[in-house]
């Protein structure tokens, strides 16, 4: 099975459950790894877990989710307040991209306030923690249910579908009458 969706992770977020845990909390990047792809297979997502603390890195594995139209899941930490080469490189995505923080940055020093990357993305989730990775990924899960079933109009999250992925139904199992939207 090919990987269905890229979560990225940016610099010191692999010293997660040792660094200021009071603000990023007890799991360790390893845990939260292994975590999104238990959490990734129930949703029928292949999802790959990458960190790095290398600002190259991060812009090639962006190039990759860009020229292959993989759905990626963000949390570029400090870069966001203040890389361009990082927001150039979100800019070219053309699958949903989701950024990520699981602080409520715009609770903390202002230079968090602002993130250059936003701009660039399907969508922002702060401030929930380690579970803000899980509605991301229920969301692009979401998502590609609709692109399975073809084009709609407008595109957009009908209510429900995410709450239908994040309940446990498989991408692909058939809706019951309680999700069904028709
Ligand atoms: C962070 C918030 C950033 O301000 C910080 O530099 C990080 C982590 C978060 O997940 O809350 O490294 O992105």
């Amino acid at each position: 099975m090919s990987t269905d969706v890229l979560v990225l992770n940016g610099p010191n977020l692999g010293r997660l459950g040792r660094r200021e845990p009071q603000i990023y909390g007890t799991l360790t990047h390893a845990g939260l790894r292994a975590h999104l792809t238990e959490a990734g297979r129930d949703l029928g997502l292949d999802v790959e877990v990458r960190q790095t603390d290398a600002e190259a890195e991060m812009i090639s594995w962006l190039h990759e989710a860009a020229d292959n139209r993989i759905p990626v899941v963000i949390n570029p930490a400090a870069w966001s307040h203040y890389s361009i080469a990082i927001a150039d490189a979100v800019a070219q995505l053309e699958a949903p991209v989701i950024e990520v923080h699981l602080s409520n940055i715009a609770q903390r020093e202002e230079f968090r306030h602002h993130s250059v990357v936003s701009a660039y993305v399907t969508g922002t989730i702060i401030g929930l923690g380690a579970s803000g990775y899980d509605y991301a990924l229920a969301h692009l899960a979401s998502l590609i249910d609709q692109e399975a079933e073809g084009p709609s109009d407008p595109p957009q999250i009908r209510p429900g579908s995410v709450h239908g992925a994040i309940t446990g139904r498989r991408r692909g199992d058939p809706t019951t009458s309680s999700d069904s939207q028709d």
